[in-house]
């Protein structure tokens, strides 16, 4: 095995819409179909999207694990606004708003927007070390703590979380979406890594 993490480029797009997905608990899929232009599917949406230097998906905020050229799993972060501004909360989809406040209660943290591994490439550590290189990377940016968004029923995620420092700060409840895998709360997981 000789996992390395690289920056995420464009090519990478079509595995960043795949995994962003799962990660998203199929939210973005439900929102993506929303935007499809002629046949695209959502998933073209979403690779199309991740493909430009636009927007929180964009590949410039991804991290890839490699495995002999295989992407095994993506990371997609960044640093939060402070102070983060909720005026125009009104402008996103009811089942979005949720998140939005929650990550507004973390200002100015290293944000993990979106972490998913394949199926099949899971349990060989590759989330753990997407989360570590991005701790580092956080670091060097000069940020003092890290933040995630957790569905309360991933257990698996949230217990990699818990064993990795973070501690829930908040939480609201899920709004169901179509295709949505998990109810129960949205928990906002932080920890400090200054
Ligand atoms: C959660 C997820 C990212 C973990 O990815 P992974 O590459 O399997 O994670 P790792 O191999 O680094 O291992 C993570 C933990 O799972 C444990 N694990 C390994 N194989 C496992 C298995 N078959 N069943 C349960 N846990 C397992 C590891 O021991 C490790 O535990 P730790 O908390 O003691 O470190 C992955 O399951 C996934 O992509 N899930 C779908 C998307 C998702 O839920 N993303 C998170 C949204 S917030």
């Amino acid at each position: 095995m000789s996992m390395e993490i690289q920056n995420a480029s464009k090519e990478h797009a079509p595995d960043l819409a795949h995994l962003i997905n799962l990660a998203g608990e199929g939210m973005p899929e439900y929102l993506w179909r929303q935007l499809c232009e002629g046949n695209e599917s959502p998933l073209e949406v979403g690779a199309r999207r991740a493909a430009t230097e636009e927007g929180s998906f964009s590949y410039l905020n991804g991290k890839v694990c490699i495995d002999e050229g295989e992407v095994l799993g993506m990371i997609i972060s960044y640093r939060q606004p402070d102070p983060y501004d909720l005026s125009n909360i009104d402008d996103y989809p009811e089942i979005v708003k949720p998140l939005v406040r929650l990550e507004a209660k973390a200002p100015g943290s290293w944000y993990i927007n979106a972490l998913a591994t394949y199926d099949r490439h899971r349990g060989k550590g590759a989330a753990r070390r997407l989360i570590i290189h991005t701790e580092d990377q956080a670091r060097l940016e000069g940020c003092q703590s890290m933040s995630i968004i957790v569905a309360s029923e991933n257990t698996r995620a949230k217990s990699l979380y818990g064993h990795l420092g973070y501690a829930v700060l908040s939480s609201l409840p899920v709004l169901k979406y179509p295709g949505c895998l998990h109810g129960g709360e949205w928990l906002l997981m932080t920890r400090s890594v200054f």
